[in-house]
C-alpha cells in the first residue's frame, strides 16, 4: 500500500519568517508576555487559531471573481442558502458577519434574563452571549472529558442524564439545548450521532429546541464515520444531514469549516424564529440577503462548505492533527486524548509541573514556546477561565491547556515536525522551569486577549 498524502497540490505560497531567540525574548516583553499582543510577522508558525485562517482552494478564489454584490437579493445569497439547504436541510439562512454575529441576532431573539441554556461546553463568544443577556451557560459535558490522558471516541459528548436534570428542576427557564460540534474547549473532541439523536430525544420529551453550534460540523461527521458503527459506508454529506435532522437551527462561524477568512450565518427550519431573527439581523448585521458579508464572500462560503464536506479534504486535515499528535506520543508530551479535530491541546500542568497553578503553566508553556522557535499556541486555561464574578477569585477548577490550533491547508507535516520538535525542546528543560507568570494587568472579562503579564 502507498503512503497516505493530501487530497490537494499548492498553488500559492506565502513566505514566512524565522527570527532569532534575542529578538523573540525582546518581542515577547514588548508584548507583555501575551501572545495575542504580537504583530503576526514575528511569528514563524501561526497556530493561535484555525478560525479565518485556512487556505481557499482555486475553486473559491474563481467564485469570488463572480461575486454578486448587489445590497439586496445577490445571487451569491441564493449560491450560499442554496449550499447551507442542501448540506443541513435547513430552509431558512440568514448570513452573518461571523460566528458570534449569529449568536448575537439568535440569543437576542430567544434568552431572557434568568434563562437557563445547558448543552455541552459552551464556546467562549458563545457563554459571553449568554451571561451578557444575564443567563446562565451550563456545561453538561461528561466528566471523561477532563481527564486528558482517557482515550474514548466521542469525549465531546454531553451527559444525558446531566441535561435531563437541568430539564427536570428548570426546564421552563430553558429556552434551548446547545450542542456545540465538535466541542473545542473539550479539545476539539466529537459528539457521536447516538448523543445527537438522544439530546434530541430527551428535548422533545421536555418539549425544547435544540440548535448546533457548528463551527466544526463537518469535522464532526468526520469522526462519526470513522469511529461511530453503522457510519462508514455513509457520505460525509449524509452524516451531516442526518446529525442536522436532530437539530432545530444551527448558528455558524464559516471561518473554520467553511474554509473562508470572514464569515457565518443562522440556518433553521422554525419560521418563528426566523422571523424574529430577520428583524435582529436587519438592525446588528446587514440586510437579510447580507447580513455583513460580501457577495464574493458568499460565493467563496458556498464552495467552501461543498468542498469540506467531502471526505478527502477533511481526511487530509485531521490526518495531519493526528500526526502530529503521534509525534507528540514519541516524545512522551501529554495532551488531551484522542487527537481532535482542529488542534491539539496539551496538558500544561502535566508538562511544567513546578509551575504553581497561581502562575499559569500553559500561559507559561505558550511563552516558552514561542521564545523556543517562534510558534504561536493559545492558552485555554485559567487565564481564559476569568475570575469568579462574585468572589473575584481566579478559576482553577478546569484544565489549563495550550491549544495548537491546526489552520486548514496551510503547514505541512514539515510544520508539524518543526512544531513537535521545538515543544520536545521545552519538554526536555520542564525540570528546570520553575517560575511562570503574574498579572500586571487585566479587564475584567476575556482578560487572556488584553492581560499584561510579566515574569514571576
Ligand atoms: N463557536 C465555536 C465552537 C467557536 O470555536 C467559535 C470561534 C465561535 C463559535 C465564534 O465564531 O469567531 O466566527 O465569531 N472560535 C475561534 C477559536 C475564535 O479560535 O476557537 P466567530
Amino acid at each position: 500500500e502507498l503512503p497516505f498524502a493530501e487530497s490537494w497540490k499548492i498553488k500559492m505560497i506565502e513566505p514566512i519568517r524565522k527570527s532569532t531567540r534575542q529578538e523573540r525574548e525582546q518581542w515577547m516583553k514588548e508584548a507583555h508576555y501575551n501572545v495575542f499582543q504580537l504583530s503576526a510577522d514575528r511569528v514563524y508558525i501561526d497556530l493561535l487559531t484555525d478560525s479565518g485562517t485556512g487556505a481557499m482552494s482555486d475553486r473559491q478564489w474563481a467564485a469570488m471573481m463572480v461575486g454578486d454584490e448587489s445590497y439586496a437579493g445577490a445571487s451569491s445569497f441564493y449560491q450560499m442558502k442554496d449550499a447551507v439547504t442542501r448540506i443541513t436541510g435547513f430552509e431558512y439562512v440568514l448570513p452573518t458577519h461571523q460566528g458570534r454575529g449569529a449568536e448575537n441576532v439568535l440569543f437576542s431573539c430567544l434568552i431572557k434574563e434568568g434563562d437557563i441554556c445547558p448543552g455541552n461546553s459552551h464556546f467562549d463568544t458563545t457563554k459571553g452571549h449568554i451571561e451578557m443577556r444575564k443567563a446562565f451557560a451550563v456545561d453538561c459535558t461528561i466528566d471523561e472529558a477532563k481527564n486528558t490522558q482517557l482515550e474514548i471516541p466521542f469525549k465531546g459528548n454531553v451527559d444525558i442524564n446531566k441535561l435531563e436534570a437541568v430539564l427536570k428542576k428548570d426546564g421552563d427557564r430553558v429556552p434551548f439545548i446547545i450542542m456545540t460540534c465538535t466541542n473545542n474547549t473539550s479539545g476539539g473532541q466529537p459528539v457521536s450521532m447516538r448523543n445527537l439523536r438522544e439530546t434530541k430525544a430527551l428535548a422533545d420529551k421536555y418539549g425544547k429546541k435544540v440548535i448546533i453550534d457548528s463551527a466544526r460540523f463537518a469535522e464532526n461527521a468526520y469522526f462519526i464515520k470513522t469511529r461511530e458503527e453503522g457510519y462508514a459506508d455513509k457520505s460525509i454529506k449524509e452524516i451531516c444531514r442526518e446529525m442536522f435532522s436532530y437539530a432545530h437551527c444551527m448558528t455558524m462561524s464559516a471561518k473554520k469549516d467553511a474554509i473562508v477568512n470572514m464569515g457565518g450565518f443562522i440556518a433553521t427550519n422554525v419560521q418563528e424564529w426566523y422571523d424574529a431573527a430577520k428583524v435582529k439581523n436587519i438592525i446588528f448585521e446587514g440586510y437579510i440577503t447580507y447580513g455583513g458579508m460580501s457577495g464574493r464572500d458568499m460565493n467563496a462560503l458556498a464552495v467552501g462548505l461543498d468542498e469540506n464536506t467531502e471526505f478527502e479534504n477533511l481526511e487530509t486535515r485531521i490526518k495531519q492533527v493526528e500526526y502530529l499528535g503521534k509525534k507528540l506520543d514519541e516524545y512522551g508530551i501529554p495532551y488531551q486524548r484522542p487527537t481532535g479535530g482542529h488542534a491539539i491541546f496539551v496538558d500544561a500542568p502535566k508538562v511544567l509541573t513546578h509551575v504553581p497553578k497561581e502562575q499559569f503553566p500553559a500561559q507559561t508553556l505558550a511563552v516558552e514556546l514561542y521564545l523556543e522557535a517562534g510558534i504561536r499556541g493559545c492558552e485555554i486555561g485559567y487565564l481564559l477561565a476569568d475570575r469568579d464574578p462574585i468572589t473575584r477569585q481566579n478559576r482553577f477548577n478546569g484544565l489549563d491547556l495550550l491549544r495548537l490550533a491546526i489552520p486548514r491547508r496551510v503547514y505541512t507535516n514539515n510544520h508539524m515536525d518543526v512544531i513537535a520538535a521545538a515543544l520536545k525542546n521545552v519538554f526536555d528543560r520542564r525540570e528546570s522551569i520553575t517560575k511562570g507568570m503574574e498579572i500586571e494587568w487585566e479587564a475584567e472579562l476575556m482578560r487572556h486577549f488584553t492581560v499584561k503579564l510579566k515574569r514571576a
